[in-house]
C-alpha cells in the first residue's frame, strides 16, 4: 500500500530503545518526520547513549509521562513487556494519538491492548517492519535499516483509516514498503519464515556446542554452517518472549517440519537416495525461484509485467556464428515424456525459458524428481505412465497454450483430480477444442465461461480410444490425445486436415511406446509403457527465425545458426522465405535424438513480395510475427491466408501486428484468415506487443531497417521462450536497449 505525503508529527515517542526502537527513531529525526523525538527506557544507560548519538531531542524514562502531549506512540519493548507498558501509558496517551509496535506477534499485542484498554482503540495500528540484524543495542541503530525493507501493519476492522494512512506514510517515509495484512494471517506467515528458522538455529548451535568435541567442531565449521546459524546470535530474551507469544502457530509449523525431518531421517537410514533427492532438488528449486522472486525475475512475477520496454534502433550487418536456446515444443515434451517413463532421463539441450520451466516445476508438484535445469541439462528420474502424484494445489502452467493442452490430456487419465491456470494471456486462449474430444473419451473436464481456463479435470476417469479428425490444424490438440491415449482402453487415431509439427510421435517411437503413422493419421494402442533415453533437443528454429529474417532483410549480413532443428514439420519459415528470395543454407544434416539438425548459413539477399502457400501455414505457424517484418522489407506485397489460427496465440497476432505495421507506416490490409503486406521504406514509433513474446522479438527485428528508433512496449514475455534474446541479438548487429526491468 502506499502511503501519502510524509507526515511531521509533533511529538514522538519511541519506548524501548535498542536496536529497532532506535533505527526508527534516528530515521524519523534523520528524515525531518517530527519536531521532538522522545526516547523512553527503563535502561539510563541506552537513554544516556541515545542523547549522545543523535538519536533522540529528549530522554523521559517514564512512560506514563513520555506519551503525554504525543500525537504517535511507537512500543518497541521485547513483547512480553508491552502489557505492563500499556498499563503504564493507559490513563496519559491523548486520545488522538496513533499507537503502534514493532513486534513480531501481532495477536499478542492486540490481546495485550484490549486487557489494558478494554477494547481495541481504532488510533492502535499494530505494525512489523521485517528487518533488523543480528547487533543488539541502541548502539547498532542505522537511519537506514528499514529501506528497501517491508513492514506489516495490521489493522483490523475497527482501525481508523486515516491512521492507517497515516502510518504507513511515516514508514514509506523511513524508506520502507508497506504491506497490509490480517493479525492471525501475519502469525501464521511469520512463524513459518522467521519464528521456525531462529528456533532450529538456536537448537543446532546449543546441540553443537554440547556435543564433547565441540572446539573442534566450531573451529572447523564451514561457512554453512556460519550461514546457516548466524541467527542464532540473536537477542535470546526478545525471541524467548516471540515464542511465547505466538505459541500456537510456531507449534503447529514445528510439527510438520519435525514430521519432515523424521520423514529424512528415515530416508538416511534405509538409504532412500531417491526421497533425499526429491526433496532436495525441490527444495533447490522453491529456493532458486525464491531468488529470481526477490531480484524480480521469476516466472510467476516476470509474467506480464507490462513495464520492461525495449527501444531498437537501426544496425547491422548481422553477421556472427551463435546457438539460440533449446527448442520449445521438445522441451515441454521431454520433461513430460522422461516423468512418464521407466528409468532415468537425461536431457541436454533444455530450454530453460519460463513456459519450459512452469512445465518442469508442474511435474516436480506431481512428485517426479527432476535435478537441473544447469546450462541446458536436465535429469529427470521417471515415475512410469501411473506413477504421478496428486498436486497440493492448481498446476501453474505461465503462458504456455501447449502446456496447457498437453497437460490436458494427461491429467484426464490420472487417478486423482487436477486443475490447471496460467497467466493472463492463457486464461484467454480456446480450450473447447481438446475438452470436446476428451470428453468423448471419457474425461471429465469442466472449463470457464467459453472454454477457457482454468481447466478442472476430474480423475478416475476410465478412457476409450477415439477415432478423430481434427477440425484445425494443431500439434497440440494431436498432442493431447496422444498423451490422453496412452492410458485409454483400445486404439486412438488422430488425423490432421494437414501436417503439424510431429515431435510427440517421434518422441514417443524414441522411448520405445510405437506411435504409427501413416499419410495423415497417428495411431497408438493405449496400455503400453515407455523407456527412458536420452535427449538431445535442438536450437529452436522458431527462435532462430528472427535471426534468419535479421540477416535476410540486412544488406552485407553473413550469419550461422548452428544446431537448429530442421524437423520437415517445422520449416515452413526456410520454404517461405526461400521462395521471397532469402539465401538460406544447410550445412552438416544429421539427426539428433531422432530429430533432424543442421547448421543454417543466411546471407543477405533481396526479397520480393509473394502469395504464401496455404500449406505452408501450420509449419510456419509460430514464424508469422517475423515473416511478417521480412515481407515489410520485400519488393511488391506478400499475400496470406488460411491463418486463421494466429489470432488465438499469444495474442491475436494478425491484429497486434497490423497495428504496429500501421504505427511504422508500413501498408497493409487485415483479412479474417491473413494480411496483405506492401514492402517499402517505413518508420520508427511505439508499438505494443500486448505481451506476446514473438511480437516483440519481430519488432525488435524491424528495426534494423527503420528509419527511426521503434520502442516497443510490454516485453517481459520474451522470456517465456527465449532467455537472453537481447545479449545474442545485440552480439550479432542488432541494437536494442531494454528498460525497465526491475519494475
Ligand atoms: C506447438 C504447436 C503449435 C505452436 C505452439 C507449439 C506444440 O500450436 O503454435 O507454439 O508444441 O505442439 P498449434 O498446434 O495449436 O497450432
Amino acid at each position: 500500500m502506499a502511503g501519502g505525503d510524509a507526515p511531521h508529527f509533533r511529538r514522538l515517542v519511541v519506548i524501548g530503545l535498542g536496536l529497532i526502537g532506535g533505527s526508527l527513531a534516528l530515521a524519523a529525526r534523520q528524515n525531518a518526520l517530527a519536531a521532538t523525538v522522545v526516547g523512553c527506557d527503563e535502561r539510563q544507560q541506552s537513554l544516556d547513549e541515545g542523547l549522545a548519538l543523535g538519536i533522540i531531542d529528549e530522554v523521559e524514562p517514564d512512560p506514563a509521562q513520555a506519551v503525554a502531549g504525543a500525537d504517535l506512540v511507537v512500543m518497541a519493548v521485547p513483547v512480553q513487556a508491552n502489557a505492563e507498558v500499556l498499563e503504564r501509558i493507559r490513563g496519559t496517551l491523548p486520545e488522538t494519538a496513533i499507537l503502534t509496535d514493532v513486534g513480531s506477534v501481532k495477536g499478542r499485542f492486540v490481546a495485550d491492548v484490549e486487557h489494558a484498554f478494554g477494547h481495541l482503540p481504532a488510533n492502535v495500528v499494530p505494525g512489523h517492519p521485517i528487518a533488523g540484524s543480528e547487533k543488539n543495542g541502541v548502539g547498532a541503530a542505522s537511519a537506514s535499516l528499514f529501506e528497501r525493507h517491508k513492514v506489516i501493519l495490521t489493522p483490523s476492522d475497527s482501525t481508523d483509516s486515516t491512521a492507517l494512512s497515516i502510518l504507513a506514510a511515516f514508514w514509506s517515509a523511513c524508506g520502507a514498503e508497506v504491506l497490509t495484512m490480517p493479525v492471525a494471517r501475519h502469525d501464521e506467515v511469520l512463524a513459518a519464515t522467521s519464528h521456525l528458522p531462529h528456533l532450529i538455529a538456536f537448537s543446532l548451535v546449543d546441540t553443537l556446542a554440547g556435543e564433547e568435541d565441540n572446539q573442534d567442531i566450531f573451529r572447523y565449521a564451514a561457512g554453512g554452517f556460519r550461514d546457516f546459524t548466524r541467527i542464532a546470535a540473536s537477542d535470546p530474551v526478545m525471541w524467548r518472549d516471540i515464542f511465547l507469544s505466538n505459541r500456537d502457530a510456531v507449534l503447529e509449523v514445528l510439527t510438520h517440519f519435525s514430521q519432515d525431518l523424521d520423514q529424512l531421517r528415515g530416508a538416511i537410514e534405509s538409504g532412500d537416495g531417491r526421497r533425499l533427492l526429491q526433496v532436495f532438488t525441490r527444495a533447490k528449486a522453491a529456493r532458486d525461484h525464491f531468488s529470481r522472486m526477490l531480484s524480480g525475475e521469476a516466472y510467476l512475477t516476470t509474467m506480464n509485467n507490462e513495464s520492461v520496454r525495449y527501444r531498437a534502433i537501426a544496425g547491422g550487418p548481422v553477421r556472427g556464428d551463435i546457438r539460440v536456446p533449446g527448442d520449445k515444443s521438445m522441451s515441454h515434451r521431454a520433461i513430460m515424456l522422461g516423468a512418464l517413463a521407466d528409468g532415468i532421463t537425461e536431457v541436454e539441450g533444455f530450454l530453460e525459458g519460463e513456459d519450459s520451466l512452469a512445465t518442469l516445476q508442474a511435474f516436480r508438484d506431481m512428485g517426479v524428481t527432476i535435478e537441473g535445469p544447469e546450462r541446458g541439462f536436465v535429469r529427470i528420474h521417471g515415475v512410469g505412465l501411473h506413477g504421478l502424484q496428486q498436486p497440493h494445489g492448481p498446476l501453474y502452467l505461465g503462458n504456455s497454450g501447449t502446456a496447457m493442452r498437453l497437460f490436458a490430456g494427461l491429467m484426464a487419465a490420472q487417478s486423482f483430480d487436477a486443475e490447471l491456470t496460467g497467466d493472463e494471456s492463457l486464461t484467454r486462449r480456446p480450450m473447447e477444442r481438446v475438452a470436446t474430444p476428451l470428453r468423448t473419451m471419457g474425461a471429465r473436464i469442466d472449463t470457464a465461461e467459453g472454454g477457457r481456463p482454468p481447466l478442472r479435470i476430474t480423475g478416475n476417469q476410465r478412457l476409450k480410444g477415439i477415432d478423430y479428425e481434427l477440425p484445425v490444424a494443431s500439434a497440440q490438440v494431436k498432442s493431447c490425445l496422444l498423451l490422453a491415449g496412452l492410458y485409454a482402453e483400445g486404439e486412438t487415431i488422430i488425423t490432421e486436415p494437414a501436417p503439424t509439427r510431429d515431435h510427440t510421435e517421434r518422441m514417443l517411437n524414441g522411448f520405445g511406446y510405437p506411435v504409427a503413422r501413416e499419410g495423415a493419421k497417428a495411431r497408438l494402442r493405449g496400455g503400453g509403457s515407455l523407456t527412458a533415453m536420452p535427449i538431445d533437443v535442438p536450437a529452436d528454429i522458431s527462435s532462430a527465425t528472427f535471426f534468419i529474417v535479421a540477416a535476410a532483410i540486412t544488406e552485407g549480413s553473413d550469419l550461422w545458426l548452428r544446431h537448429v532443428g530442421v524437423n520437415p514439420t517445422r520449416i515452413g519459415v526456410i520454404n517461405i522465405l526461400r521462395q521471397m528470395g532469402a539465401d538460406i543454407s544447410l550445412h552438416d544434416e544429421r539427426e539428433a535424438g531422432g530429430e533432424p539438425v543442421a547448421d543454417l548459413r543466411i546471407r543477405y539477399a533481396p526479397l520480393s513480395g509473394i502469395r504464401i502457400p496455404e500449406d505452408q501455414v501450420p509449419l510456419a505457424i509460430d514464424e508469422f510475427p517475423a515473416i511478417f517484418i521480412a515481407a515489410a522489407n520485400a519488393s511488391g506485397r506478400t499475400e496470406l491466408t488460411g491463418a486463421a489460427e494466429l489470432r488465438v496465440k499469444e495474442s491475436d497476432r494478425i491484429q497486434v501486428m497490423a497495428d504496429g505495421l500501421g504505427t511504422l507506416g508500413v501498408t497493409h490490409e487485415v483479412r479474417d484468415d491473413g494480411i496483405v503486406i506492401e514492402g517499402g521504406p517505413y518508420g520508427g514509433g511505439r508499438v505494443d506487443s500486448h505481451g506476446d513474446h514473438r511480437i516483440a522479438m519481430a519488432f525488435a527485428v524491424a528495426a534494423l531497417r527503420a528509419s527511426g528508433p521503434i520502442d516497443i512496449d510490454d516485453c517481459a514475455n520474451v522470456a517465456t521462450s527465449f532467455p537472453g534474446f537481447v545479449e545474442l541479438a545485440n552480439q550479432v548487429g542488432l541494437s536494442i536497449q531494454v528498460s525497465g526491468e526491475t519494475a
